[in-house]
């Protein structure tokens, strides 16, 4: 047996599900039972029969889908390198000093840890943020941690969004520059421009679209344009290329940077999803008082993203 017939084979025997995100490589793709963005994998997390789930992604994702089911084993192929940097940027005392100092509701990215999430009021994802935010009834907003989400939902929504810490953000989106747009526009001027929002302001200004990662995915596959350029981890081109390959289509994809690579979401391997399905590890715990209190704000966004 070759490994992906051993993994299907323990699939089956243990009537466990593979979630992965939309940055995995083609091969993990390829075995996959869903495959989304991360508010598409909470959903799917949340609708799941499987006894065991194994995610295919970092280390907040896993948690989500633990804390989305409590009485299910979660695991998470790899531990020590899966962990989203930016996920671990915003803790409790950061929570706390605001909310001392506001009187206003707080909203977390998904990507965050567990302990975070307990605090909020409720979370957002890329492809709801400004929907989220917008559905509250106040104008002044805590989010975290993320500053340049943080700039797209202030300008769709017109509200006063106070980010925390000041500086959150993604490393794989940061690196992308103007510089690169301009280089990038030049060799392929009919090109249409997709950025993640988690990309610096001036780079979302220049976009033609600015969509969550399957929003990208929807964009190329129901556009009728031939050129698409980019913008977020490199890997999503891979997603793209096997949607558009079942479709019988061909469109030209460019990276707006061939060195965005999330290196925590390169970290799950076929081994290791292997491993993780045989020796059932490296299974996600939380403490019940954070699930519960996570649980809230995460099944809070989960309703009003129906
Ligand atoms: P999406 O929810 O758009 O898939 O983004 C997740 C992420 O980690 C982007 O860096
Ligand atoms: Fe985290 Fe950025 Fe990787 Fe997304 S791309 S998982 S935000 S480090």
């Amino acid at each position: 047996m070759n490994i992906v017939e051993k993994i299907d084979k323990l699939k089956e025997e243990k009537n466990a599900i593979i979630l992965a995100h939309n940055y995995q490589p083609k091969e993990i793709l390829k075995i996959a039972d869903f495959v989304g963005d991360s508010l598409e994998l909470c959903i799917k997390a949340s609708e799941t029969n499987s006894d065991i789930i194994v995610f295919a992604g970092v280390d907040f994702m896993a948690e989500s889908a633990k804390i989305l089911n409590p009485e299910k084993k979660v695991l998470l192929p790899e531990i020590e390198g899966t962990k989203c940097p930016m996920a671990h940027q915003l803790n409790r005392e950061i929570i706390l000093k605001y909310k001392e100092k506001y009187k206003a509701p707080l909203v977390v990215y998904v990507n965050t840890t567990a302990e975070t999430k307990a605090l909020a009021d409720i979370t957002c994802t890329s492809a709801n943020a400004d929907k989220i935010v917008s559905s509250l009834e106040e104008d002044l907003i805590l989010f975290g941690p993320d500053k340049n989400l943080a700039y797209y939902i202030k300008k769709r929504t017109g509200k006063e969004i106070i980010n925390i810490p000041e500086d959150g953000g993604c490393y794989v989106h940061q690196k992308f520059s103007l510089e690169d747009v301009y280089r990038v526009r030049k060799l392929y001027p009919k090109a249409t421009l997709l950025v993640h929002p988690e990309c610096n302001p001036e780079v979302q200004e220049e976009a033609d679209v600015i969509a969550s990662t399957s929003g990208m995915v929807r964009y190329v596959l129901n556009s009728d344009e031939e050129e698409f350029i980019i913008g977020t981890e490199r890997d999503l081109i891979g997603r793209i290329e096997l949607e558009l390959e079942k479709l019988g289509l061909k469109k030209k994809l460019i990276p707006l940077r061939d060195d965005a690579i999330c290196k925590e979401m390169k970290r799950i391997t076929l081994e290791k999803i292997l491993k993780s399905l045989e020796e059932e590890r490296y299974e996600i715990k939380l403490d019940e008082d954070t699930i519960k209190k996570a649980k809230k704000a995460i099944e809070r966004m989960i309703e009003l993203s129906k």
